[in-house]
């Protein structure tokens, strides 16, 4: 997969892009990145990449040319260009498994109080990392690449994220390591005993019980089997302040 980023600060992304999980799966070569300065391709002496709104307001507008610059080399057959944009769809374990099906995304950062609308014109979708408004768009797309590497075939086992919170439907279980017993807080018994099944219907009755605890809402759409169906009936009659067992 190749991810290209454009951006006003290239140096924003290197940290990120060549550390843990995703500069492993970089120097694997199951990804590689090409980062893109818009500054480059600024006008003028001072290289300038911004300008104030038509119609008055505060604040500045990213130019079009410099951005146009940037994005239409990348804009190749099999390209996928995303606008990182609090005005877009938000991102998802849904969307993120969609756009780690693609071999090339090109990310585009926005930067100010927003882009020339005609930049619009040159991308495929725009993205929202959810409802709240950052600087500009490489923190969000960052979160959109380590969610999408994690996904690429090689970078972690599947089986690591067939069971995350979300892939289900649900929130995941509780997780615990050693030691057996830290601070007088002991392990499950369950998770000690070595029978599979037993500790898969404890996962999964607890992966319910947080999902019914804190994300109700997302009880609606997931894939529940009449067993589940049993479990939350159960669980909605007892307190839902037990702790787990
Ligand atoms: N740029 C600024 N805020 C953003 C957000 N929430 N999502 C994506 N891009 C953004």
């Amino acid at each position: 997969m190749r991810i290209d980023v454009v951006t006003i600060f290239p140096e924003l992304l290197e940290g990120p892009l060549g550390t843990s999980i995703i500069g492993r799966a970089v120097e694997g070569g199951l990804v590689e990145f090409g980062v893109h300065d818009i500054r480059i391709h600024g006008l003028g002496r001072h290289r300038s990449v911004d300008d104030y709104p038509y119609g008055g307001g505060a604040g500045m507008v990213m130019r079009p040319e410099p951005l146009f610059a940037a994005i239409q080399p990348l804009r190749t057959a099999g390209a996928t260009v995303v606008l990182m944009d609090p005005a877009g769809e938000r991102l998802t374990d849904q969307l993120a498994r969609a756009l780690a099906g693609s071999s090339h995304l090109a990310l585009v950062c926005g930067r100010y109080e927003g882009v020339d609308e005609r930049v619009r014109t040159l991308v495929d979708r725009e993205v929202s990392i959810g409802d709240y408004v950052l600087t500009g768009g490489e923190l969000p797309a960052l979160v959109l690449i380590d969610t999408v590497v994690r996904l690429v075939p090689g970078v972690i086992a599947e089986a690591s994220h067939e069971g995350d919170s979300f892939a289900s439907g649900l929130l995941e279980y509780p997780q615990y390591t050693r030691p057996e017993v830290f601070e007088g807080l002991p392990v499950p018994p369950v998770l000690l005993s070595g029978h599979h099944g037993e500790v898969d219907r404890w996962r999964r009755r607890e992966a319910l019980r947080r999902t019914l605890e804190r994300r109700p809402d997302l009880l609606d759409t997931a894939d529940l089997s009449d067993a589940d169906q049993a479990t939350l009936a159960k669980l909605r009659r007892t307190s839902m302040a037990d702790p787990p067992r």
